[in-house]
């Protein structure tokens, strides 16, 4: 029954006119709406949202809840939750569809191949939700803070556009402050392991995932950090 319910969620992700799906990693291109090909690479904001907001990127969105909320706060700009679970994608996609958010938009793929898909100085800002930590060493390559993300990130980030991270996992946290400080073309901006022992510094901090709220139900502390990848 799960697995049906799976692959209807599957099917139905080719029916909203807000998500876009990578299935070929190895050769990475994009279909919307009824898997027809498009191309929306430097495009995004006037083949797909229509208007010359900035851009802003959810990495690893899960069901999207924090791009459906950023969505709702901030209608002046464009977000793009990505994520590869279809099923959960499908969520998000449900949601803004039935919020009306216009300026929401969903992109299932690897974020290792994130910079198939945005062009130079394409994206503003980077947020990135309860990552999962991979906290084996022999895994760090797949921490979406390790270097071989970072220069993702700057093939399509504008100029002094922000990443922020928001997590629970103290090694994660541990080990994105070990990559930051070793790679010199970044500036921390704030950083804060706990941020909700004190009034929140800022007001998108607010917003609650699924696992932020399993986390905090555990006793967690959350950890936020903003930073610039020159
Ligand atoms: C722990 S969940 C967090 C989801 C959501 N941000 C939240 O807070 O509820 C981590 C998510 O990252 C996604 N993810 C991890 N590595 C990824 C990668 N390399 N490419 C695409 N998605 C990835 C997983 O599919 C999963 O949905």
């Amino acid at each position: 029954m799960a697995r049906r319910n799976k692959l209807r969620k599957f099917s139905d992700l080719s029916t909203f006119k807000n998500v876009f799906q990578c299935f070929d990693p190895t050769a990475p291109s994009l279909v919307g709406m009824d898997n027809q090909k498009v191309e929306l690479k430097g495009k995004w904001k006037t083949d797909h949202f229509k208007n010359n907001n900035p851009i802003v990127l959810e990495l690893a969105c899960g069901r999207g809840e924090y791009t459906l909320a950023l969505g709702a706060m901030y209608p002046d700009k464009n977000f793009i939750g990505v994520d590869v679970k279809g099923a959960r994608i499908w969520q998000g996609a449900v949601h803004s569809r039935e919020q009306n958010l216009e300026n929401v938009a969903f992109l299932r793929t690897r974020i290792e191949k994130i910079d198939f898909f945005f062009m130079p100085d394409e994206v503003e800002e980077i947020w990135i939700t309860f990552p999962d930590p991979f906290e084996r060493a022999s895994k760090a390559n797949r921490r979406l803070t390790y270097h071989n993300f970072h220069d993702y990130y700057r093939k399509f980030l504008k100029p002094g556009g922000i990443v922020q991270l928001k997590t629970d996992s103290d090694s994660l946290w541990e080990n994105t402050l070990e990559s930051l400080a070793e790679d010199k073309r970044i500036t921390i901006l704030y950083q804060n392991d706990n941020i909700y022992d004190s009034p929140l510094d800022f007001p998108e901090l607010e917003f609650k995932t699924y696992y932020e709220k399993s986390h905090l139900e555990k006793g967690r502390l959350i950890k936020y950090i903003r930073y610039t990848i020159h």
